[in-house]
């Protein structure tokens, strides 16, 4: 079995009432709860933290480093800021997925860039919720890849 880190950043705890609009009204609770099960029936064991601090982000992905197989990360708006953020990544050599309920694509220019992206696996924007579920199944298909190259 697997284990993953379900990492969530800043303001991602007011799902459900923020912007329902833009993010849905499924809360982290009901993400978290998802992600919890969909593992399970792919076989990865996941763990769920959310912050709103970069280096309580940072200690996270120290820790998952002898911890998880990999992390699926939506940073938030730290997202398109945090060098700190990407480096801790290509510090921890874990696999990455980067996951936005919105499609950042779409929206304004400053969310265009991404510092996670230069470091992570992939990236899965723009199907809300659902989106962990598509993470944690990129995920999977990456573990098992490496595991036979
Ligand atoms: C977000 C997109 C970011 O631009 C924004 O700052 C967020 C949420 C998303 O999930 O769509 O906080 O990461």
């Amino acid at each position: 079995m697997h284990k993953a880190l379900i990492l969530n950043g800043p303001n991602l705890n007011l799902l459900g009432t923020r912007q329902p609009e833009v993010y849905g009204n499924t809360t982290l609770e009901m993400v978290e709860n998802l992600c919890v099960s969909h593992g399970a029936s792919i076989g990865i064991e996941v763990s769920c933290l959310q912050s709103n601090h970069e280096g309580a982000l940072i200690d996270a992905i120290h820790a998952a480093r002898s911890e998880q197989d990999g992390i699926v990360l939506n940073a938030g708006a730290f997202t398109h800021t945090s060098i700190a953020l990407m480096d801790a990544i290509a510090s921890v050599e874990l696999p990455v997925i980067e996951v936005h309920l919105s499609n950042i694509h779409a929206r304004e220019s400053f969310r265009h860039v991404s510092y996670i992206s230069k470091v992570a696996v992939g990236q899965i924007c723009g199907f809300g919720a659902q989106g962990y579920v598509l993470a944690l199944d990129a995920l999977s298909a990456h573990l098992k890849s490496e595991s036979t190259a």
